[in-house]
């Protein structure tokens, strides 16, 4: 089947700062890793050398046809210590976000994208109120020094995510399991995103604002089983929708789409018997976006929606391109009823850090040789920017 998009429909790949660029070692991140917490399979490291490769990897990236590229800023290194900021690294955002511009790409710039730096993790973290002065504060720094460069911003990537992982799985830093603290951190989190939506709106530069969330196909089973209904809306509730109702007003919401979750009666389903389950531990469910969407949708009330993170991790490649095309049809039923979608941007752009899973799960169009740091795009690259290029796919 044939599908063509709107004129103007964007198409981007993503990465994040500690998955890709290397050495970040003054955030929470590289502490966690190195910790005896038992969680992470291995450091980050050298990751894929971004740091120094971007140039190549924007070149590579405009070859292959994609109009925007979407990565995140490094607070870290930008505020290495609590009131200190280094003028040299955020020249380095700058250039990187006119390296960008030189290549025709338009730079989504994440402010946060799930790591903190040592001193403000180490002074109360994320369920202490005071991180969202200090969060505005960097921002604010940050959009002085590169805004008139930005594109787009995305406020902080997967705040559920920060948060439940972190406070309730101690599987992210700080790894920790408190109900309490679990409430504070996404509380300050929200906060944290509306100041500094207000201070990027109010900062140098005119560019659209919004938070980008991890989503997922809640579904009840049965569907119009009453327990099972309560039980997926009381997890969504907390997971998606406190959130999406915070971001409405915004200038978009970024969807960050991978798999679905089952919940009947007595709580979560496994996998459903027939379903493959990827090397994530999630079904192959590339349906889910379109779910999503329609979701965020309506629950931010119609804030028009940015997918900002969809993808697969396999080794597949083919499997790769089965996923996508089967999600950008959602994408175009979403937009046949009238919902305002106004881009696509593929997870990842490289293989590169998969946090705690470390390098094993592939979601990258683009291989990067972990010893010599080559890039070889796999066929998924070509396809995808093709479609890129043609603002469709062919049948
Ligand atoms: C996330 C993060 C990314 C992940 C990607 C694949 O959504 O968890 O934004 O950093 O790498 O989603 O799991």
């Amino acid at each position: 089947m044939a599908i063509s998009f709107p004129d103007g429909f964007r198409w981007g790949t993503a990465t994040a700062a500690h998955q890709v660029e290397g050495n970040n070692v003054n955030n929470d991140w590289w502490a966690w890793e190195h910790a005896d917490a038992g969680v992470c399979v291995e450091p980050s490291g050298d990751a894929c050398d971004q740091y120094h490769r971007y140039p190549d990897d924007l070149r590579l990236l405009a070859a292959l046809g994609f109009d925007n590229y979407r990565f995140s800023v490094e607070w870290s290194r930008i505020e290495p210590e609590e009131g200190e900021f280094s003028r040299a690294e955020l020249d380095h955002y700058r250039r990187i976000c006119a390296e960008c511009l030189a290549n025709g790409v338009e730079p989504v710039v994440t402010l946060h994208h799930f790591t903190t730096p040592r001193w403000a993790a180490a002074d109360g973290g994320w369920h202490d109120e005071r991180i969202v002065d200090r969060f505005a504060r960097f921002c604010e720094r940050t959009v002085d020094h590169l805004g008139d460069l930005v594109g787009r911003a995305c406020t902080i990537n997967e705040p559920n995510v920060v948060a439940f992982l972190g406070y309730q799985m101690a599987v992210f830093p700080p790894g920790l399991i408190d109900a309490d603290l679990w409430r504070a951190a996404y509380g300050n989190m929200i906060a944290a995103h509306r100041r500094s939506y207000d201070v990027l709106k109010a900062g140098r530069g005119e560019f659209p604002v919004g938070l980008t969330l991890s989503m997922t196909d809640y579904q009840a089973v049965p569907a119009d089983d009453p327990k099972a209904v309560e039980a997926r809306d009381l997890v969504r509730h907390f997971a998606e929708d406190i959130f999406l109702e915070a971001c409405r007003g915004d200038d978009f919401i970024g969807v960050q789409t991978y798999s679905r979750s089952r919940y009947g009666p007595d709580g979560q389903l496994p996998s459903e018997p027939g379903v493959e389950v990827l090397p994530m531990g999630y079904e192959y469910w590339p349906q889910a976006l379109e779910a999503t969407i329609r979701r965020a949708w309506e629950v931010t009330d119609q804030v028009p929606v940015l997918v900002t993170e969809n993808g697969i991790g396999t080794d597949d490649d083919a499997q790769r391109q089965a996923y996508v095309r089967a999600a950008l049809e959602g994408v175009r039923r979403c937009l046949d009823d009238g919902v305002d979608v106004l881009g696509y941007t593929y997870w990842s752009l490289l293989d590169n850090f998969e946090w705690a899973f470390g390098y094993g799960p592939r979601f990258g169009v683009v291989d990067v040789d972990r010893a010599t740091q080559e890039r070889r795009p796999k066929p998924s690259a070509y396809w995808l920017g093709a479609i890129a290029r043609a603002n469709g796919l062919a049948d």
